[in-house]
Order: structure tokens, then sequence, then C-alpha cells
């Protein structure tokens, strides 16, 4: 009996079994990656003003980096020429400040949500360069000015390019010219010394918008603007990218001596509504009841297809992380998710690592699982 007890010990210990089966994976993301890489989630107001305590406290046992998901947003924190709104933001910075938490700011200069008044005087008249490159400046200095020493890390520019790798034919492009990314990563810089400043973007896993990216990041890196890390939102679907392309993806972009880091994790597990495969959140579409599948829940089977997506994701971001800082993901649970109405409205998402009801999915367990992967 002792014989054979001794030599299934032998044989799990060289299968390295035992050490899975004695040692449980360490229960909390941040704990997990701790070696590795920050873990994050962008928060809504409800989480980090205190109306959402359950949320709050998934947020504190699970991450150490935080994004706002929109309270500094141009047009949340500055929503009038002369008028800022602080104090949705200023919780935000509280509550990472108090969690002791790696406190991201989100984002400075976007073509969406932000008002028109911006790129226009007081008659409604269009700005010329010098006035939108002061309008900029101020707004920077004043935001990022504001939380000095307490954000750590700015988005400066988000979604600059097209799908082809072109520029963006943002009001940004038009009035200021190219140069409006290293006059944004400047402003920011002079605000914040220490504040790491960063490119984000979504599809950059794609080859002409990655080559696009890359000839921009060195075009900036040309001026020495302090450019950190590049963020790949990581709005990911079912099948796409390929593990092939986002390793890719990291190992081109660190070649620039740059971070790489993911900042908008989720994957969508709804039927697409269209060719379509961006992140453009202006994108709409009618609701129809094939498009919704899963309103009265997600299938087993497709629990365990999510698990198995995260955890080819997370085996890439693992092998990589030694040029990842950070991966953050949109969102806490499934129903805080912006993916229940995007691209079409009212429908019933599972995107995360959370349930509606806040338990760790299936997604959690086996992401938990690949810190230990070996490479
Ligand atoms: C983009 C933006 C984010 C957010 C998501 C969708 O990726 O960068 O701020 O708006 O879309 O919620």
């Amino acid at each position: 009996m002792l014989q054979i007890l001794r030599s299934t010990l032998v044989a799990l210990l060289l299968t390295g079994t035992l050490a899975q089966a004695v040692l449980p994976p360490p229960p909390t993301l941040k704990s997990a990656f701790a070696k590795h890489f920050l873990i994050g989630a962008a928060l809504n107001q409800a989480q980090f003003s205190g109306k959402d305590p359950r949320g709050a406290s998934i947020v504190i046992a699970q991450f150490n980096t935080i994004s706002p998901e929109n309270i500094l947003k141009w047009e949340s924190v500055h929503p009038e020429l002369n008028r800022y709104d602080w104090e949705g933001p200023d919780q935000y910075v509280a509550f990472g400040v108090k969690n002791k938490m790696f406190i991201i700011g989100h984002t400075l200069v976007w073509h969406n949500q932000t008002p028109k008044w911006v790129f226009e005087d007081a008659k409604g008249a269009p700005l010329g360069r010098e006035a939108l490159l002061a309008r900029l400046r101020d707004h920077i200095h004043a935001v990022v000015g504001r939380y000095k020493g307490k954000i750590n890390g700015w988005d400066v520019v988000n979604e600059a390019l097209n799908e082809d790798g072109t520029m963006r034919e943002t009001q940004w492009l038009k009035i200021i010219g190219e140069d409006y990314l290293a006059q944004a990563f400047q402003f920011a810089h002079e605000a914040d010394p220490k504040a790491e400043l960063y490119y984000n973007d979504y599809s950059l896993e794609n080859e002409a918008k990655r080559n696009g990216a890359i000839a921009l990041i060195k075009r900036l890196q040309a001026k020495k603007v302090p450019i950190r890390a590049v963020g790949l939102q990581g709005h990911n679907k079912m099948a796409w990218p390929s593990v092939e392309q986002q390793d890719l993806t990291i190992t081109e972009f660190a070649k620039l001596g740059i971070k790489v880091n993911i900042t908008e994790l989720d994957v969508d597990v709804l039927p697409p509504a269209s060719d379509y495969r961006g992140a453009d959140i202006t994108v709409n579409y009618e609701l129809q009841v094939k498009l919704n599948p899963y309103a009265q829940g997600l299938p087993d089977a497709m629990q365990r297809d999510l698990a198995r997506r995260y955890a080819e994701l997370f085996r890439v971001y693992v092998k990589h992380a030694a040029v990842i800082d950070r991966i953050t993901f949109w969102c806490v649970t499934d129903g805080d998710s912006w993916l229940n109405d995007w691209p079409i409205r009212g429908r019933t998402s599972y995107p995360l690592l959370f349930d509606r009801l806040g338990q760790p999915k299936r997604a959690f367990t086996v992401v938990l699982s690949t810190a230990t992967t070996k490479f």
C-alpha cells in the first residue's frame, strides 16, 4: 500500500500535477500576476463614489490599478469653456489613493466625448491652430496639474488612426496639423514630469493599423516625445485577434523600446451586428432578438469557450510580461460593460471575469491559472 502511495507521489511530482494539486492558484488577480504586471479595471462613478459597494469591494480585492470609464473625458471634466467639474474626478482619484492603486487618467485628446465648443470661438466659427493649441494646453495643464503626483499615467491621445493606418481626420488634425500629438504629450509632460504618458488605440493587432501606429510612435520618438507605452485597448472578439496576431503585435511594439499595455480588455461573445469589427463608439444598430441570444443566461459551453479564449490571451500576456506594465479590464462585472449597449442597445453581454452578481466566472479561475504558465 505504502509502496503504491509512494510511487503515485513520485509520478505526481514528476508530472508537476502535485504542485498544482497542493498549491491552489493564488486567489486574486493582483496577487496571481504580482510578478508579471499590474491588473486593473475601468471604474464607473457608482463604484468610486460609494453607491456600488459590491463593485468597489471587487475592485479593492482584485485590482491594483484603476482607469476612469468616463469621468476624465473632456465632456465630463470640462463641459463648458470656463467650467471644470471636479467632483467625480476628485472622488475617483481619492478612491485610488486610499486603496494605494496605480491611477490612470483617460483621456486628454480624443475626437469622441469632446464638446463642440472646444473647436469653436465664441461666435461658433472654427478656431485657428494657435487658439486651439492654447485651449488644449490650458485643458491639459488644468487636469493633469490638478492630479500631479496622484494620477500615475495618462492616455494622452486616444484613437488618432484610421483602420488603414492613416491619420484620422479629426478636428485636432484638421485645425492643428499632425503635431497635435507631440504638442499634447509635451503639455502633459510639463504639467506632471513624472507621469507616464501613453498613446492608446483599438485594432492595433491588424497589420495596416499597427504599421500606422508604429510609424506614428517613431515620429514622436524622433521629436523626443516622452512616450512610455502604447495601449492596446483589447476590445476582443472570440476569434479576433488570433493568438499569433496578439503575440506579433506585442513583439513589434516592444521593438520600439516602449512598454505595451492592454488597457480596455474585454471579450465580446455576442454575434456581430455587421461586418464592422472596430470599437468606434458611435456605431449603433437596431436590436434584433437573434442578435441577443443569451438574454436568459450564458450556456455552459459558451462559459467554457470564453474561459478558453481568456486563457489563450493571458498566456500571450504572461509570455510578454517583461514588456507589459499593466492589463486593465474595461469595467468590473458583466452588468457594467459598455458591450450591453454597443453596437446595439439593450443586449445581455458576458465579456468580463465577474458575472452580474459579482461572482467570479469560470474564466476568472482559468485566467488565474495562466499566471504559472512556463515559457
Ligand atoms: C473606447 C474608449 C473608451 C470607452 C470604450 C467603450 O475604447 O477609449 O474610453 O469609451 O471605447 O466604452
